[in-house]
């Protein structure tokens, strides 16, 4: 357990985290993203099928009407009449109306005996051999089909049966045509590509804008959650701005439900510092006022043991009784009127204390009231001079050491320790006592925590020992730690030194 100020252990860095673990901004922009992407491969897929059936549906009226000029280039040269013999090359000639490019095949009995390419007007002609596997392959009288021609390109073909058996094929170049589909494919999605990125970047700008006051709003919460609310007088002035506390808005409305709540939370904290406030001046009140008919008491007991004329014993005892009650109820008011005092925010002195030697006395004073403990001082030969209140800082370590003392039986080691650690003076006691009850350890320092109740009783224990000694180190800035079980117990306490 300890107290004085700690440090927030820094946040664990991580690369990479789930999209659930996103900032809401990082959400909405890759969300819209997310969507924007399946738009577009939609659109450019759909328009890339379109255009692609009408430009082949277009080759196909144009190869067709090709296919029906086709046997005039040949006819145009047979010798009327005569036999037909099929087998004859023919010269080549394309009617008028063939676009550059149309490929002329004849096949008689199954073989290619005509193959050519339309060329502009004084181009060399292509060489059109080692085809005629492909256009063998072509279904007679079938559909127009796609077929790849080798160094010629790829081509829409067509076979279509003469009344004299001979079978023509024409075909007409793919290449215009792929190169409108790739050239298409090619613009939509670098269009797309770039609307996308474009539209990732407003969406950052927009959402960033439109949730900043967000941002605000949640740096107000925050702001707030660093303020210590639990103790004294707590002034809660940080609200939501009006701007961002628009009801018509839902970041608005935030906005006012967090404004609503730190009113409530003001008014309430305002109310109970001033419960806190009466119930601790009460007690300190009724603390002062008690100190002066208890010391009365414990004087009168006294006066009335040490009279003249002999008194009987169990009056003697009785008086003995009243006056060791009256003196442990005196240092219970002393604790109450001292924490009360430390609860309001009395400032202690904050002056230069050498520990080492305030050690030294207290180690001193507990080897004179627990002679039967074994006593054990370990201090540097450098004195150990920390900031603080000598009276407080005492009383500190003698209540410590007298837990040591009274928590433990005879015969008890008790260890006291000066030392430093860095910018700080570190005093360690520790005994080889039964320790501190497993039940009552994490409360040991609340107030009136106590252990085995009648035998602390007995020897006068209230309870509020260990509840000054933290209160008394937070207010100077220190800390204090313990950690204890059968046959060691230690206290820890840690003071800025000078
Ligand atoms: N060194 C110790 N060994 C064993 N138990 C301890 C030790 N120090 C504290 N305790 C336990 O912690 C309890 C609280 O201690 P604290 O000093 O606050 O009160 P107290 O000693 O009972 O009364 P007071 O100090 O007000 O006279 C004690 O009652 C005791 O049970
Ligand atoms: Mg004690």
């Amino acid at each position: 357990m300890s107290s004085g100020p700690g440090s927030e252990p820094p946040p664990p860095v991580s690369r990479w985290r789930e999209p659930a673990r996103w900032s809401l901004r990082a959400r909405l922009v890759a969300a819209m993203a997310a969507l924007l992407v399946p738009a577009f491969l939609v659109v450019g897929v759909t328009a890339e099928l379109t255009l692609n059936k009408a430009l082949y549906d277009r080759v196909d009226d144009q190869l067709s009407a090709a296919a029906n000029r086709a046997p005039r280039g040949f006819d145009d040269r047979l010798p009327p009449p005569g036999p037909r013999d099929c087998m004859q090359p023919r010269a080549r000639q394309f009617p008028p109306g063939q676009v550059i490019g149309t490929l002329a095949a004849r096949i008689c009995h199954g073989t290619v005996v005509n193959a050519d390419v339309l060329v502009e007007d004084g181009q060399p002609p292509p060489v059109v051999s080692g085809l005629d596997a492909t256009l063998l392959a072509v279904p007679v009288d079938g559909p127009p089909s796609s077929h790849d021609l080798g160094a010629l390109g790829e081509y829409r073909l067509i076979a279509r049966t003469m009344p004299d058996g001979v079978v023509f094929v024409t075909g007409l170049p793919l290449a215009d045509t792929k190169e409108t589909l790739y050239l298409v494919a090619g613009v939509v999605g670098g269009v797309s590509v770039l609307v996308v990125l474009a539209v990732t970047y407003l969406g950052v700008v927009i959402v960033r804008r439109a949730l900043r006051p967000l941002s605000r709003v949640a740096a107000t919460a925050t702001r707030v959650s660093r303020l210590r609310l639990d103790r004294g007088e707590v002034v809660l002035p940080q609200r939501v701005a009006e701007a961002d506390a628009d009801v018509g808005t839902e970041v608005g409305q935030v906005g006012a439900a967090l404004n609503r709540m730190l009113d409530h939370v003001g008014n309430a904290l305002e109310v109970r510092h001033a419960s806190e406030t009466q119930v601790r001046q009460f007690v300190a009140d009724a603390s002062h006022e008690l100190r002066t008919p208890l010391a009365a008491i414990r004087g009168y007991a006294e006066l009335g043991r040490r009279a003249r004329e002999p008194v009987p014993p169990e009056v003697a005892h009785m008086l003995s009784r009243v006056e060791s009650e009256a003196r442990r109820m005196t240092r219970l008011v002393e604790d109450m009127l001292l924490l009360a005092r430390l609860d309001a925010g009395r400032p202690l002195a904050h002056e230069p204390v050498d520990l080492s030697m305030l050690t030294v006395n207290a180690v001193s004073d507990a080897h004179a009231a627990g002679p039967g403990h074994e006593w054990r001082l370990e201090v540097p030969e450098e004195p150990v001079t920390v900031l603080g209140d000598p009276g407080r800082l005492q009383q500190v370590l003698a209540n410590l050491l007298a837990n040591a003392r009274t928590h433990t039986p005879e015969g008890t080691l008790v260890t006291v320790t000066v030392g430093t650690c860095g910018g700080q003076a570190v005093l360690e006691v520790s005994d080889s006592g039964p320790g501190i009850p497993a039940g009552l350890l994490p409360y040991v320092f609340e107030r009136f925590a106590r252990g085995d109740g009648s035998r602390s009783r007995t020897s006068g224990s209230t309870g509020l020992g260990l509840a000054i000694v933290h209160a008394v180190l937070s207010e100077q800035g220190g800390t204090v730690e313990v950690d204890s079980a059968p046959g060691r117990t230690r206290f820890t306490v840690r003071l800025p030194r000078t």
